[in-house]
């Protein structure tokens, strides 16, 4: 299984991924933004399924175009649900509420280890979706605190937005002394924004990402809330105004 990660050069900066399988010609494309840039990354495989994470504009823009392909279809999965690519190469769909009530996560399994997850507008690199459009930051804190917290490996993670810099730089005015979140920041800072990027994985999230550290226990509680609910709904609330 492969994973091909496309940056789209668009305002809200959005990703497209394209799962290819290791054993078969097929492939799953996940929230489809512009397929004119993204079926030309296919070498040896044909576009064949569709699965999106929730109903933003921004994320089933090209549904209809993707599904007149010849040979393509829509999947619908349920929380818990799996399907396999091939008999080694499963997706296994995790309800997320949150950013909005009805957030469908994926997680990418081969020979039954988990590789990575799709995690559309739920987990960012160093940050968590916003609640303005139909979410919950209640719900939101629970999807992190019961589905990704728990993940101690270094699992990658494949968000549907760039938004990496401007989570750091926001990271650090809530823990300005982390170290972590600092050498980051200067590491992004010396990229190519727009044609180069970097990927994190659940482990890097929970040294950098505000919205894990708060299950760490750094944050003072009498300035920002005397238990983890409050405080990640403080943080969440902050970075809507930042
Ligand atoms: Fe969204």
């Amino acid at each position: 299984m492969q994973v091909i990660q496309k940056f789209l050069k668009n305002p809200l900066r959005n990703f497209n991924y394209i799962i290819t399988s290791d054993h078969s010609s097929d492939s799953i494309f996940f929230d489809p933004f512009d397929i004119n840039q993204t079926i030309p990354l296919l070498k040896d495989h044909k576009p064949r399924y569709l699965l999106n994470t929730h109903h933003h504009p921004d994320h089933i823009r090209h549904n209809s175009e993707f599904l007149a392909l010849s040979g393509t279809e829509p999947l619908k999965l349920k929380d818990d649900e799996e399907f396999y690519l091939s008999p080694n190469e499963m997706i296994k769909a995790v309800y997320t509420p949150g950013h909005v009530h009805d957030h469908i996560c994926y997680f990418l399994y081969e020979n039954k280890k988990l590789m990575g997850i799709i995690t559309g507008d739920t987990v960012f690199n160093a940050g968590v979706g916003n609640c303005k459009n139909g979410g919950d930051p209640d719900q939101l804190f629970e999807t992190i605190r019961d589905k990704f917290h728990p993940i101690e490996d270094k699992v990658p993670i494949y968000p549907s937005h760039d938004y990496l810099l401007s989570n750091l730089k926001f990271a650090n005015t809530i823990e300005p002394d982390n170290k972590e979140i600092l050498a980051w920041i200067e590491r992004r800072s010396q990229m190519d924004l727009d044609n180069e990027f970097l990927n994190t994985n659940l482990g890097d999230e929970h040294n950098i990402n505000p919205f894990f550290r708060v299950f760490a226990g750094v944050y003072d509680q009498a300035e920002m809330g005397s238990n983890h609910r409050e405080i990640f709904k403080l943080i969440r609330s902050k970075r809507d105004k930042w």
